[in-house]
């Protein structure tokens, strides 16, 4: 190897010295016992009740669990608990990830994704978790969606056209047009806006509720779909579209950042020009 210029030779030594002195400091470091983390209690107060044992009322249940042993999430505790401490605790859960929707639950007052939810970390306030409001409950928190299913298949979520592309083609769609269906096609299902929203609390038989209806808009807004007066005739009635109020709880909860009061806004726009 040629010889280097004694400046050059001098900075790789101090590299090669630097590199061996930090290589030395990291090989300590990972013989040293972990740093335990202090205890940190939290309570959490969660809702209870099991169909099992009917005379029992409803009630919160109150755990603490160190939150300096648990993930940083609503959830995370929640399974915490189940494993833990509970295993009669019953709740819903898939992705972990706020794509499913299955964890959604009133927490700390607002529906909200439990997943997705931070555990505030002031070990003074204790946090309730109730199931979504005004639904019945299967156990604990895991409310009955069977109306909310049964509403979102009555706007027919689906592509629907008279006449399909010839040839087996596929369904072509401009750019400026797949941009419409922005802010509706995210839905994850997930019930906070419906459950959050006063006429649906009171009106769920009948009035379909901001989840469902964004959904329809959806299929209204896609240029694909041929379909749309007919999706609108099925809305008209004094509990379809018309009981929205347009208070806006809807798009306040929504954990996906959307707006289905905007969504449902503009069905009756459309509803008025036609
Ligand atoms: S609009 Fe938002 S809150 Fe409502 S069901 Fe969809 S994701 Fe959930
Ligand atoms: S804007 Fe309409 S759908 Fe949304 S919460 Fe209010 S009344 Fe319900
Ligand atoms: S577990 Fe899927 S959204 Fe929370």
């Amino acid at each position: 190897m040629a010889d280097l210029h004694p400046v050059v030779a001098a900075v790789h030594g101090q590299t090669r010295s630097l590199q061996t002195s930090s290589s030395v400091a990291m090989a300590k470091e990972a013989d040293a016992p972990p740093i335990a983390k202090p205890v940190l209690l939290k309570k959490f107060e969660i809702y209870r009740w099991d169909p099992e044992h009917p005379s029992e009322k409803p009630h919160l249940q109150t755990y603490s669990i160190d939150i300096n042993q648990c993930g940083p999430m609503v959830l995370d505790a929640l399974i915490k608990i189940k494993n833990e401490v509970d295993p009669t605790l019953t709740f819903r859960r898939s992705c972990r990830e706020g794509i499913c929707g299955s964890c959604a639950m009133n927490i700390g007052g607002g529906n909200t994704l439990a997943c997705t939810a931070r555990i505030d970390r002031d070990a003074s306030k204790s946090l309730k978790i109730y199931p979504l409001p005004h639904m019945y409950v299967i156990k604990d928190l895991v409310p009955d969606l069977t109306n909310f299913y049964r509403q979102y298949k009555f706007i027919e979520p689906y592509l629907q056209q008279r006449e399909t592309p010839k040839d087996g083609r596929e369904n072509l769609q401009s750019i400026e047009d797949r941009k419409k269906l922005d802010g509706l096609y995210e839905c994850i299902l997930c019930a906070c806006c419906s459950t959050s929203c006063m006429s649906y609390w009171w009106n769920q038989d009948e009035y379909l509720g901001p989840a469902a209806l964004m959904q329809a808009y959806r299929w209204m807004a896609d240029s694909r779909d041929q379909f749309g007066p007919e999706r609108r005739e099925k809305l008209q009635g004094p509990f379809s579209v018309y009981r929205c109020h347009t208070i806006m709880n809807c798009a306040r909860t929504c954990p996906k950042g959307l707006n289905p009061g905007l969504a449902i806004a503009k069905i009756k726009k459309q509803m008025a020009l036609e």
